[in-house]
């Protein structure tokens, strides 16, 4: 029997990666909510229509979608994260919004219905992909004829210093990470804009934009930002991976994070694309 794809980013996120998303959910919610918000606006959501939320997470732009379609649509989260997910079903009870869902599958080979969806909708869920064209293939079999597509997905790791912030001061200890493909699944496999159009248009998409978005992000306090930057991202895996060097690294942390603290948290620079799309 062959092995069904994407086993290794399924095994990632129910493991160690995926409870930490649970628990920090209301701290990451909080950094990354902004950039899901430009997303969304570009996908314009209209009211009574069915939208697909690829890897949905803890179910926060769920949500948002459903507010957004009302209670004459639909919208269905998918993601692979059982820890996640349950968050996500806790959420949605509690809203009391019956037109949003959430299932465990793998958006690359789930078979959403043929032609059966209005949108697609992502908050940096399409970037772990085994197969990147045929997810998208499946996807796009799913949508509507002139159907919509909009995702938000990192731009190149040195253009983010939420993220090389951090790696600096753990580097300051530890030495560099074995250099990875930068097209494997992972947080920034969509940073190149030609693979991304590439991408999309042999899965059948035209009118591809990508608009690159600046913003800052943060709002957490000192202590809950060093949790999540100690816990999320190539820091927290360096401190993993260094355990003698945690008091050292855990210290640069402090300092680095501290340099962007205010009155309103800790805030950093960002660098996305919020990518738009239709079905051709
Ligand atoms: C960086 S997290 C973002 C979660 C959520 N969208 C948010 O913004 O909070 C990436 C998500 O993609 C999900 N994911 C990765 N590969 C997937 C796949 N093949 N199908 C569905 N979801 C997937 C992960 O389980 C994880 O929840």
């Amino acid at each position: 029997m062959s092995t069904p794809p994407n086993t290794a980013q399924i095994d990632y996120w129910n493991d160690t990666p995926g409870l930490t998303w649970a628990s920090l959910q209301t701290l990451l919610d909080r950094q990354i909510a902004p950039l899901g918000a430009a997303a969304l606006a570009a996908l314009d959501p209209r009211a009574g229509e069915r939208i697909l939320d690829i890897g949905c997470g803890c179910g926060d732009t769920t949500l948002a979608l459903a507010l957004a379609v009302g209670p004459e649509g639909q919208v269905l989260g998918a993601d692979i994260s059982r820890p996640m997910l349950e968050v996500a079903r806790q959420r949605i009870a509690a809203s009391e919004l019956a037109q949003a869902s959430v299932i465990e599958a793998d958006a690359q080979a789930e078979d959403f219905g043929a032609a059966s969806w209005d949108a697609l909708y992502s908050r940096f869920g399409v970037m772990f992909f085994a197969d990147p064209p045929a997810a998208f293939a499946n996807l796009a079999a799913a949508l509507k004829p002139g159907g919509r597509l909009a995702f938000v997905c990192w731009r190149p790791l040195k253009e983010n210093p939420w993220m090389t912030a951090p790696l600096a001061a753990a580097l300051k200890h530890v030495p560099p990470p074995q250099p990875t493909d930068p097209n494997d699944p992972g947080p920034f496999a969509f940073a190149d804009p030609e693979r991304v159009r590439g991408i999309l248009a042999g899965a059948g998409f035209g009118d591809i934009v990508l608009a690159p978005h600046d913003e800052a992000i943060g709002g957490n306090a000192l202590e809950d930002a060093l949790v999540v930057a100690r816990k999320v991202g190539p820091a927290g895996r360096l401190i993993a991976d260094h355990p003698d060097q945690r008091a050292d690294i855990l210290a640069s942390l402090r300092e680095a994070l501290s340099a962007h603290d205010g009155p309103d948290g800790v805030w950093f620079d960002s660098a996305t694309w919020i990518v738009t799309a239709t079905k051709a």
